[in-house]
Order: structure tokens, then sequence, then C-alpha cells
């Protein structure tokens, strides 16, 4: 499968020719400057909750891509009043169909306000099935014994999990996490972007390998192939 990072939790996918992206947050990214959000695909948007660091260039590109936003009930309904007209809600549970395969919305233990305070619903995760491989993206989460159920609903091919801390996992629960959702590669995400959430990525990839996992932190505007 090929993914590629656009900064902070932004990254897409390609499944059977459909371009997925997660939480555009890119505009106002310092790190992802040099990404040029007017090229970027979209089929489908995901967002996993309301935070301005998640879903702030998602309207912008909804409309020019004609993506459909997929997103919990109060935060597609904030799209549909801010101009996108695709939109398809979920909240915890599914699985939902989709052309490319199945997805289920999981539990984040986070926040979801939106940008303009207006409430934003649970927070969630992702997990994807499809022919072309299996993965869990966790959104703004902490640890939480609910990435058990993981693999009791597919064996993942990787997760892509927060690992900056603070408002989310740090990269030592995160590799707790891999361990509960049973897979050996994780693709980190919601690191280094403010002050907050600085992380030594070298330390990071030394925990991950002391314990026979492997941690990808593909640079910004990177593609890589995961199988
Ligand atoms: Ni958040
Ligand atoms: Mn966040």
């Amino acid at each position: 499968m090929k993914f590629t990072y656009y900064g902070h939790s932004c990254f897409s996918v390609e499944i059977k020719g459909k371009a997925i992206l997660f939480d555009p947050f890119i505009t106002y990214n310092e790190l992802a400057k040099n990404v040029n959000i007017e090229t970027i695909p979209a089929d489908y948007i995901f967002i996993s909750h309301g935070h301005q660091d998640h879903i702030a260039d998602a309207v912008s590109i909804a409309k020019r891509t004609g993506a459909t936003c997929v997103a919990n009930f109060e935060v597609a309904t904030w799209l549909n009043k801010n101009g996108v007209e695709k939109t398809l809600p979920l909240n915890q549970g599914g699985p939902i169909n989709f052309d490319f395969g199945t997805v289920r919305g999981t539990n984040a233990v986070h926040s979801s306000g939106l940008p303009d305070g207006s409430y934003g619903g649970n927070p969630l995760g992702f997990l994807f099935t499809t022919e072309e491989g299996n993965f869990y993206f966790a959104g703004d989460t902490a640890l939480t014994m609910d990435m058990q159920l993981i693999p009791v609903w597919a064996n993942i091919n990787f997760a892509v999990l927060p690992i900056g801390g603070h408002f989310t996992m740090d990269a030592a629960d995160a590799l707790k996490a891999a361990e509960f959702t049973k897979t050996n590669t994780v693709i980190g995400v919601h690191y280094d972007t403010f002050g907050f959430i600085k992380i030594d990525k070298s330390a990071v990839t030394e925990l991950f390998k002391a314990e026979g996992k492997n941690i990808l932190l593909p640079a910004i505007g990177e593609t890589i192939t995961i199988n």
C-alpha cells in the first residue's frame, strides 16, 4: 500500500486506485510549507475529530476535489454547514462498506471541539480492512485497552499512531499500542509540529527496535510503500 505523509497527522493511502486522505492540516503547519495543497488528490477525506490540527484544510480540499468527507455525525454536519456537499457520518461501530473495503469507527480517548467552538461529538480512530491490506489509524488518543479489540476484528499490516505525547500517547505508549493491536509496524504521527510534542526521533527508533518492532517516520511529502 502506498502511504504519503503530509505532516502532523495528515497522510494519504491509495487503495484500489482511490486516494484516501486523513486529517488535513497543512496550511497552518510550518513544517509542511513545501507541500502544495492544491495538488493533493482525494476521493475520500477521513477526519478523526474536530480539532483544528485535524480539520483545518478539509473544507478547501473537499471543495476542490469533490471528495466525500467521512467523520462523526457532528463533524460531518459542521462540514456541510461550511459548504462541503458530500459527507458520510459514522460513529464508533460499523463496519461500513466502501468501494475500497470496510471501515470501523473505533474509540479514541481524547476530545473533539470544532474550530468555532461548537460541539464536535466523540473523537474516533479508524480500522480499515481491504483486499490490499489492513491498517488502524488511532486518531488523537491516549493508550486505551480498547486497542486490544483491533486484532479481534482484523490482522493489521500496520498502525498509524500518535507519538508526540502531551495531548496523546507518547512513543512508549505507542509501543504498547503496537502490542495491543498485534502489529510490528508503526507509522508515527502527531509529533514535532509544535512545542508541546517535540520528540527525539532516534531515541524513538531505538525504543521500538529494542522490542523488535519497527517505527517508520517518513519525511513530510515522502511516499513510502508498506506491505
Ligand atoms: Ni486533537
Ligand atoms: Mn491533534
